[in-house]
């Protein structure tokens, strides 16, 4: 029996007894699979007061050894990447170890020859294309920290990251295909420039065949700087505790803050929770539709299924395009095995036509998986009858940015299933529910607060440049404790169900926003005097955004006050941040002491105003009825 690869329930059970009894033990044993250059003095050191965790201490690695050359002796002419464009017509891209090694190695040296060194950070700001990939494992094998940000965000939201992490190169493209629409992502880049000062250097990759303005000294074609690289390139040694990346994620104050993770923790994580949720085996496909610029094509279209040697499939595209069949013709087009989609996804195919779906034979598909918020039952059961045909086990994979892998999740084929339940904890994750005491609830059936009480090796370190603002955010609402920022139920055999944020996060699509960051842009619109966004549940979205904004400027057309507001949201955040909702306001339900009641905003954002709570101890009681007069979703219900 081994730990590393589980194969039964009774597996499944001993390994998460012995990582509770002896999390060291357990953990030494897997990482015993990965190539080092020098093993650990001690597997793991850790407290959560300051928080300082560290884990395979003074061990020695490159996690793009594991991820490439160590399978180029038995694996060189294995396909480790699959690239499908957004245009069905244009022809994909197959890249076996070997070639996707000496691309790795080119674009290492690209990075060296253009000044960046080991520690230096880079922000990639790239479509899904396979230089997107190659960039993200070039930072690694010189050891340079990557930050990559999600080529939907603005120029504002670019240059508040680069900032943030002082970076000294981006990279990016002339421009990109999002469906029947083409953005110009370098022109954003210029656009954010403008406002720092750390960036040396642009590479730009070609993609539509643009001409965007480059600056002298500054900007580079990446294809130029290619083709004059070597194609050996030796690894920097990484301590495993050394960053290997930070990704900006919103919390529920001020602005986005980069989430750190580390060489020698992340990659075994990576490794050890790809290969046992979706139970991959080696002649598997495996395609996850998220996007890089999330933690989830970080881990599960990059680094894990590469350190684990399978073949991953990158699509450029969008299920819409050209239409609602797209995911599933590139099923079968590419006889994909293993498929990880988000539920807004799957709601949003679900709303369309059923040839969509029965048009194609998808029987090569095995294993379904779903990230990035509660998938309801109703989904779940499409998703299963439609797409898996009753056959594949679906995996609902709770997890997070900060937890830089899966958590929560079913065992694929392995561990049971139940609708709408990410169900029971990887082995070394240990969950529990606190009420708002922070008393520990042992008893199931019950509902709490989602923590986890002993670190994993995916656990995040700090955030960039704040340890203080990690430690308040994650580790000092209950002592000793990593607070997740949801809540959860768990069922009568200890099967957990996510319910969503308890915190003022919103999750959109699957992207997070924090509420704070989205009134920080209203408020920049002239004539904004205050506003409170809230989310409300959402039919494909999961949640929508749902802004009351106080305007007592000059204008007087509320549509032109309306799209200034979100001008300024696209602006500051970018597109995905748009609110569904602006209802302009008189004022804001506030307690006596000023706190703004978002409660009661959120229940007339539901249409919902039959379970208020007592109004009448508000500042100003009337202004309630005020907001609910106008409210459209109060207006559809009744
Ligand atoms: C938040 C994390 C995990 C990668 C994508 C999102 C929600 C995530 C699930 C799930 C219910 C889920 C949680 C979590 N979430 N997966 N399977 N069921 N909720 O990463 O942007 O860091 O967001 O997404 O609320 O806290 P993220």
């Amino acid at each position: 029996m081994s730990n590393y690869r589980i194969r039964t329930f009774e597996e499944y059970e001993a390994a998460h007894k012995k990582s509770v009894e002896n999390p060291e033990a357990f953990w030494g044993e897997i990482a015993e699979h990965f190539s080092w250059h020098k093993k650990w003095d001690k597997v793991l050191d850790w407290n959560f007061d300051e928080p300082k965790i560290e884990w395979f201490k003074n061990a020695e690695l490159n996690i793009t050894e594991n991820c490439l050359d160590r399978h180029l002796k038995e694996r060189g002419n294995k396909l480790a990447l699959i690239w499908e464009s957004n245009d069905p017509k244009e022809k994909f891209v197959r890249l076996t170890y070997r070639e996707l090694h000496t691309q790795v190695c080119k674009m290492a040296n690209v990075l060296r020859s253009n000044g960046i060194k080991k520690g230096d950070r880079v922000c990639i700001y790239l479509p899904m294309i396979p230089e997107l990939a190659i960039s993200v494992l070039a930072c690694a094998r010189i050891g340079a920290i990557h930050s990559v940000i999600f080529a939907g965000f603005s120029a504002n939201a670019i240059a508040d990251r680069v900032n943030d992490a002082q970076a000294k190169m981006v990279i990016t493209s002339d421009g990109l295909n999002r469906g029947a629409k083409q953005i110009p992502t370098k022109r954003v880049v210029d656009e954010a420039l403008e406002k720092c000062t750390s960036v040396e250097t642009v590479l730009v990759a070609e993609r539509l065949g643009w001409a965007p303005n480059m600056v002298e000294g500054r900007d580079k074609w990446l294809g130029e700087e290619m083709d004059k690289a070597h194609k050996d390139c030796v690894p920097e040694i990484m301590n495993a505790e050394d960053p290997l990346f930070i990704l900006y994620t919103s919390g529920s104050t001020g602005k986005p803050k980069g989430v750190v993770h580390t060489c020698g923790g992340y990659m075994v994580y990576a490794d050890y929770s790809f290969r046992n949720v979706f139970q991959y085996e080696e002649s598997d496909v495996y395609w996850c539709t998220a996007d890089v610029g999330w933690i989830t094509g970080h881990t599960y279209i990059v680094y894990g299924p590469l350190l684990a040697g399978a073949t991953t499939l990158m699509f450029e595209g969008v299920p819409s395009y050209p239409d609602n069949g797209r995911f599933w013709q590139v099923v079968d087009k590419h006889s994909v095995n293993i498929f990880y989609t988000a539920p807004t996804a799957i709601r949003a195919l679900m709303a369309g036509d059923e040839d969509d779906v029965l048009s194609y034979s998808l029987d090569s598909l095995k294993t379904l998986g779903s990230v990035g918020e509660p998938i309801n039952e109703e989904a779940w059961h499409w998703y299963n009858s439609m797409v898996g045909k009753e056959q594949c086990p679906i995996v609902d994979t709770w997890w997070q940015t900060e937890t830089g892998g899966i958590m929560i999740s079913p065992l694929a084929g392995i561990t049971k299933t139940k609708p709408s339940f990410a169900t029971l904890p990887l082995p070394g994750i240990q969950p529990v529910l606190l009420d708002a005491e922070g008393n520990e609830i042992k008893e199931n059936e019950q509902e709490g607060l989602l923590c986890i009480k002993h670190p994993w090796p995916g656990i995040l370190r700090t955030t960039w440049g704040d340890h203080e603002r990690c430690k308040n955010t994650y580790f000092s609402a209950f002592k000793g404790m990593y607070f997740t920022g949801d809540g959860a139920k768990r069922d009568s055999e200890g099967n957990y169900r996510i319910i969503g944020r308890v915190d003022d996060v919103i999750n959109v699509s699957g992207h997070r926003f924090g509420t704070a960051e989205i009134e920080n842009a209203i408020n920049t619109y002239k004539g904004v005097t205050e506003s409170a966004v809230v989310g409300f549940p959402h039919d494909i979205k999961g949640q929508g955004i749902y802004a009351y904004v106080i305007y007592s400027g000059d204008n007087t057309d509320p549509k032109a006050i309306r799209d200034g507001i979100v001008q300024k949201i696209v602006e500051n955040i970018g597109k995905i941040a748009k609110p569904e909702v602006i209802q302009l306001v008189p004022g804001l339900p506030k307690t006596r002491s000023g706190k703004i009641m978002r409660r009661i905003l959120r229940k007339i954002a539901e249409g919902d105003i039959s379970s208020l709570g007592d109004t009448s101890t508000l500042l100003d009681p009337e202004v309630v009825d005020l907001i609910i007069e106008e409210a459209p979703h109060v207006k559809q219900k009744s």
